[in-house]
């Protein structure tokens, strides 16, 4: 009676008039091998990060600039620091204010408000109708937007060390992550979950963040049999010319990390002018990463990368990029420049500009976006 009355349905549904979908049906991110499947297209694939968008409070405006994206042809896109998934705070500010996870006293609250994960559904919903991919992330090592540091006196900790140990922060940290992954668990929307941005722990030995990486990758593999799992970190701790970020010293052993039966895919970061390293270093750096993902058979994400010199943000960025394309059969997945920037539509104003960021429309976004997404193909 049932399979009857689903295949008249059908048939129904056959005899009307053609209303010819066109666009590619959205399916699960996953990794194909060393590349990204994306909505059944496997290849190389550009996007950026905006820490911002979340925060935004009107649909609209997140909508335009998903539009923004989607025309110029990146596909993924990263909220580092306080919106992605995270946005911690110790004292709820007033209602205007976003955020997400509140604590006091000993306790941990998660505001699914209008103020709160709402806005993140408003992102999500937007995503989905433009065909972009979201990573996902849950927690900062840094106190921007609260962070680890938030949790520390409710869950008895004094430090990141002790944060990635100590069962009542974890407890608290899962239950976060059950409550953002229970909202768009089904979502063709969502490219990743990453476990933190940005994590470190300096002076520890590797095994602290492998133990917690695989703990809490098995954690969400037990929520969710689909997405793809990452780490969110900067890539240090690989045998390379054994200048810092190569070191071992902030508590990453990266080859070991990506190893992990859960972990999807690897990230890393770019930053020379943070790290004490010239602009040049990126590119044993992206192929370095790249061996090590050919060895392990599983993508490269090269995650955030950037120069605070405006000047120099199309010569030394597209550089990258290129080295970064050219290895494209050989690990390299993907990149995502830091950070992007844009008009917001109903204020008329520009969004933050922290040095590295690159306006839609602007001779960068020509350069790094127009330019890249074209030699990409
Ligand atoms: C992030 O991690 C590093 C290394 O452990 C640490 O020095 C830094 O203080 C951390 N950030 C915060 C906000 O705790
Ligand atoms: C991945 O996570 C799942 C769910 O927690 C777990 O059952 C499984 O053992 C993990 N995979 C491996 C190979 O360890």
């Amino acid at each position: 009676m049932r399979l009857l009355s689903l295949l008249s349905l059908g048939a129904a549904v056959a005899a009307l008039p053609a209303a010819v979908d066109i666009t590619p049906r959205a399916s699960i991110s996953k990794a194909d091998g060393l590349k990204f499947n994306i909505d059944g297209v496997t290849k190389y694939y550009a996007g950026t990060n905006s820490y911002w968008i979340p925060f935004l409070t009107n649909d609209n405006d997140v909508d335009v600039i998903m539009g923004h994206l989607a025309s110029s042809g990146l596909k993924i896109l990263r909220r580092r620091i306080f919106f992605w998934g995270f946005n911690d705070v110790k004292s709820v500010p007033g209602s205007g204010t976003v955020y997400f996870q509140s604590f006091s006293g000993s306790t941990a609250r998660i505001n699914t408000g209008t103020n709160g994960l709402q806005r993140l559904d408003a992102v999500v919903k937007s995503a989905e109708k433009h065909g972009i991919k979201l990573i996902i992330n849950f927690v900062n090592n840094w106190t921007d937007y609260g962070g680890m540091a938030a949790y520390f006196s409710a869950c008895g900790v004094s430090s990141n060390a002790q944060w990635y140990t100590a069962s009542r922060c974890q407890s608290m940290y899962q239950t976060y992550i059950k409550a953002v992954i229970s909202r768009y668990r089904n979502s063709n929307a969502v490219f990743a979950w990453e476990l933190a941005n940005e994590p470190r722990c300096n002076g520890c030995q590797t095994s602290v963040l492998t133990n917690w990486i695989r703990k809490t990758s098995d954690y969400i593999r037990s929520l969710d049999s689909d997405h793809m799992i990452t780490t969110g970190d900067e890539g240090f701790g690989l045998a390379g010319d054994g200048s810092y970020p190569y070191q071992f010293g902030e508590g990453i052993d990266w080859a070991a990390n990506l190893a992990l039966p859960n972990i999807s895919f690897g990230t890393f970061h770019l930053y020379p002018g943070s790290w004490g390293v010239n602009n040049d270093f990126g590119h044993g750096w992206i192929s370095a990463h790249a061996k090590i993902c050919q060895r392990l058979n599983k993508p490269c994400l090269f995650e955030e990368y950037g120069v605070s010199d405006a000047s120099q943000h199309c010569a030394v960025e597209g550089q990258w990029q290129k080295t970064s394309r050219g290895l494209r059969d050989a690990g390299m997945a993907g990149d995502l420049f830091w950070q992007l920037g844009d008009r917001v539509p109903s204020t008329g104003q520009l969004t933050h500009n922290d040095g590295h960021t690159i306006y839609y429309g602007s001779s960068d976004w020509k350069c790094l976006v127009d330019e890249h997404v074209k030699a990409i193909g």
